[in-house]
């Protein structure tokens, strides 16, 4: 019996999508407003859910404290308020698209996690723009 738990999260952060390899007038077509050299916000909404069997003495499948310190250090402390582009390693060479966001949160959270568990993020870049990713 698998039982999948969910915790909610935020962050604020800027970004700028466009690849080094490509010139401004190839990044302006595939990016468009979103290559703009000046960056741009969003306003990130993450659910992060952990799939898992239900811990026979805690009733647990994660402890949500567990679950919301890693968001906090994997996620929140690493890019609230902060330029994706410029700030987070991981982007230093990745475009940072929601979708690639996405697989860069997975693997740090997952790496937190009891291997026994499965995790899925979802990450909205807008209320109605959304991706997920669960490591297949
Ligand atoms: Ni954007």
């Amino acid at each position: 019996m698998k039982v999948t738990v969910s915790r909610k999260a935020h962050f604020n952060a800027a970004h700028r999508l466009y690849r080094k390899d490509w010139n401004f007038e190839k990044n302006e077509d595939i990016f468009g407003k979103c290559n703009n050299p000046n960056f741009h916000g969003h306003n990130y909404e993450l659910i992060a859910s952990v799939t898992g069997d239900i811990d026979k003495e805690t009733g647990y499948v994660i402890d949500m404290k567990v679950l919301k310190d890693i968001i906090k250090s994997e996620v929140e402390d690493a890019f609230d308020h902060k330029n994706l582009n410029l700030e987070v390693p991981e982007f230093t060479d990745l475009n940072p698209t929601a979708e690639n966001i996405a697989v860069v949160i997975y693997n740090k959270m997952k790496s937190k996690l009891d291997s026994n568990l499965e995790l899925e993020i979802t990450l909205y870049e807008t209320p109605r723009n959304f991706v997920s990713y669960s490591g297949r």
